[in-house]
């Protein structure tokens, strides 16, 4: 790693840290292969100099391997310039910001009438549909950046719609029922809003007592959302019970299996996402492999599997191609989805051998590299 001033940047020399944007967001991560485009970008922040990687080269590497007697075809190896879509993955970006905005001033806030809130969140919807229905991976990869803290609620709940409207759509949802979810994951913790703030927004760990009083927004959501008489029945419950648990564990109410409704089961899971992969600020960029492995095990009994699978199958999809580094420092690249195990897929080595981490389960991956954006684009 060796310190570079900004105007002596050029193409090729790979990124070795983080770049901010406005806003704290991520606007370049490391390890990106740096090109005309995105030295501009690095000029634009003001900064004066960046640390870049010394010696590091790519992976090269495809054609046909053996697995098992099987042939298979990986990879022909494009240039990250070609894929990586920077002003696209800005537009996202900005997309998830005005959406955010409007939440917080237009929907997130008591003080508006029933009939504000309901045609602003009616707004909001017809803008998710229209703008977030193409680019997942730049969706997913906004969705796990790092938030603004204060702002939590706001951007949680746009991801929360977000995710929520896609695998509404993976399950083969009509356009009424999109709307519908999309309500439901805008205004899923509208409750919060009656809720203490600083016990909401305490750092750390929540005691006992103090994680009743925040478990008491599911039910105040309830609450204001019960006296919005525009608002269907399957919204309503959606938004409710996105805390109740197939195993019965969940609140307000404890229900069980299909007494949830599938809305409120699929706006679980995107809440749980989105909670796990945020307030990132303060622990190094986890793998995405890492978050999904977390999420699967942890979600066993309690979410429904059906859907979790959906968005672990879907999620993965994108990371086909990625060259990533593993926990014995050595570069691969995924090259299949190991559809039983999605979290655990088969990868060849740099020197050209086959990893299948379902069988060697010793073997983790610990980042992304290089390309991390290489197939934001299918
Ligand atoms: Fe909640
Ligand atoms: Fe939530």
């Amino acid at each position: 790693m060796k310190k570079v001033k900004v105007n002596e940047l050029k193409p090729n020399m790979i990124l070795a840290e983080t770049i901010l944007g406005k806003g704290g967001r991520i606007l370049l991560s490391t390890g990106i292969k740096l090109n005309e485009a995105l030295i501009n970008k690095i000029k634009e922040t003001g900064k004066k100099s960046i640390y870049i990687e010394e010696d590091k080269h790519e992976i090269k590497m495809e054609g046909i391997a053996e697995s098992n007697g099987e042939k298979i075809h990986f990879g022909s190896q494009v240039d990250i310039e070609e894929h990586l879509n920077i002003e696209l993955m800005q537009k996202v970006e900005d997309d998830f910001e005005e959406v955010a905005n409007t939440v917080k001033n237009g929907i997130l806030n008591l003080n508006l009438s029933e009939e504000e809130i309901v045609k602003n969140t009616g707004d909001v919807t017809e803008f998710i549909k229209n703008n977030f229905n193409s680019n997942y991976a730049y969706i997913f990869r906004s969705i796990m950046t790092i938030r603004d803290v204060d702002e939590y609620l706001y951007r949680h709940s746009v991801n929360v719609a977000v995710l929520s409207f896609l695998l509404a759509k993976w399950l083969g949802y009509n356009d009424e029922k999109l709307n519908k979810i999309l309500y439901a994951g805008l205004l899923h913790d509208i409750g919060k809003l009656k809720v203490d703030q600083n016990v909401l927004n305490k750092p750390g760990k929540l005691t006992a007592e103090e994680f009743e009083i925040v478990k008491k927004h599911a039910l105040y959501t309830y609450k204001i959302l019960e006296d919005f008489r525009s608002l269907d029945k399957e919204i309503l419950y959606g938004a409710t019970f996105h805390h109740e648990k197939l195993d019965g564990s969940g609140y307000p109410f404890g229900l069980k299996d299909n007494k949830i409704p599938e809305f409120a089961r699929i706006i679980a899971i995107a809440d749980i996402f989105d909670a796990m992969t945020s307030n990132r600020v303060y622990h190094n960029k986890k793998s995405p492999f890492l978050v999904l492995e977390m999420f699967s095990t942890n979600s066993f009994g309690k979410l429904d599997p059906r859907i979790v699978y959906i968005f672990l199958q879907r999620f993965v999809e994108y990371y086909i191609g990625s060259e990533v580094i593993l926990n014995n420092g050595k570069k691969a690249k995924i090259v299949r989805i190991n559809f039983t195990e999605i979290t655990k897929p088969l990868l060849l080595d740099e020197n050209g051998d086959f990893i299948d981490m379902s069988k060697e389960r010793d073997v983790k991956i610990d980042d992304f590299y290089v390309k991390e954006l290489e197939n934001f684009d299918k």
